[in-house]
């Protein structure tokens, strides 16, 4: 199999998903103020990770090209929980940020009000998406369930529960993992997963004792804690014109992350290990004959990426 770089990998992820979110909503539906604000915060440059990672399962596994549109739908719809995550995460109550992929918070550009059910109306549409599509495909229930757990509770809102609630406090590094597994893991579980539980079609305990689904699964708690470790480090050290969102802001709000409870070093220790983590998880798929070379590439990418 050819392989790429990273910006390329992007590149085309971005081509392969564009399509898809272009027709989320109707021409008519987009005349609305709330859609208007939603479409703005989808397609205001995110990088489009989770997307690349459901791609990156799918080349690594030679998934058929039957189900990639599939695949894509659900990458979408993945998307569009991540970008409501992002517009409620940005709100004055909870993180309350100016910046984000480059440009106004949608709260900034729309309103609080409109932001609000902006992040709503993403949500209620990937849970019909959802839905619908178990409707015409009944093998995909447990995809598409698994997704909508991965967004509530026992997921990145459980996660962003734990990381307001514990604003201000100093917490174990047991439960910030948690808080991080939950708010950023999850959704990147997602990712990671979802191609294989579409190609597999099989029930939730069938899933629960597979071990491919169960490696899988550990790869993408790894990459999670590496993205949300990177993303700690980056409020620190980066600059926001190039990260596209502000920086220094976890200190100003007293929040719980592995830099503010490690250290700057000590996080990229924590790091480290994460990278060496996912590296061991490769190889093992490597060792049983799988392409894993993209997801290595991804893993560089983690540790370097500079937004
Ligand atoms: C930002 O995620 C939120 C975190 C989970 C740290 P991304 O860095 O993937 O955001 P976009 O989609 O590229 O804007
Ligand atoms: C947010 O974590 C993760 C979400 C579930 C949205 P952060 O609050 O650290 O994300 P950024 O730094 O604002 O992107
Ligand atoms: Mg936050
Ligand atoms: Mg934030
Ligand atoms: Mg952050």
């Amino acid at each position: 199999m050819e392989h790429e770089n990273i910006n390329a990998l992007m590149d085309k992820t971005e081509q392969w998903i564009l399509p898809e979110l272009e027709n989320v909503f109707t021409p008519a539906e987009s005349e609305d103020i709330t859609v208007k604000a939603a479409l703005y915060s989808l397609f205001a440059g995110g990088k489009r990770l989770r997307p690349l990672m459901m791609h990156l399962t799918s080349r690594m596994f030679g998934l058929s090209d039957d189900i990639d549109a599939d695949v894509k739908y659900f990458a979408a719809t993945l998307e569009m929980l991540h970008t409501y995550s992002l517009i409620h995460d940005d709100l004055p109550g909870l993180d309350n940020d100016d910046l984000r992929r480059g440009k106004p918070t949608c709260h900034k550009a729309y309103g609080e009000g409109i932001a609000v059910l902006a992040g709503d109306l993403l949500l209620n549409k990937a849970m019909e998406r959802l839905l619908s599509i178990c409707e015409s495909k009944p093998g995909y229930i447990y995809a598409a369930s698994a997704m909508a757990e991965n967004a509530g509770i026992k997921g990145m809102l459980g996660g962003q529960s734990i990381d307001i609630a514990s604003e201000e406090k100093e917490i174990s590094l047991e439960l910030l993992t948690e808080l991080q597994e939950k708010k950023t893991g999850a959704f990147i579980e997602a990712a990671v997963v979802t191609p294989y539980y579409l190609s597999k079609k099989m029930r939730r305990d069938e899933f629960a004792s597979d071990k491919t689904a169960n490696d899988l699964r550990k790869l993408a708690s790894h990459i999670g804690l590496a993205f949300q470790i990177k993303d700690d480090i980056l409020d620190v050290t980066s600059d926001s014109k190039v990260l596209g969102k502000s920086t220094g802001k976890d200190e100003r709000d007293s929040k719980a992350t592995f830099v503010t409870l490690l250290g700057l070093d000590g996080a990229k220790a924590r790091l480290d290990e994460e990278i060496l983590s996912i590296k061991a998880i490769l190889s093992g798929f490597e060792a049983e004959g799988f392409d894993t070379e993209d997801y290595v590439t991804l893993t560089d990418f983690l540790v370097n990426r500079d937004r």
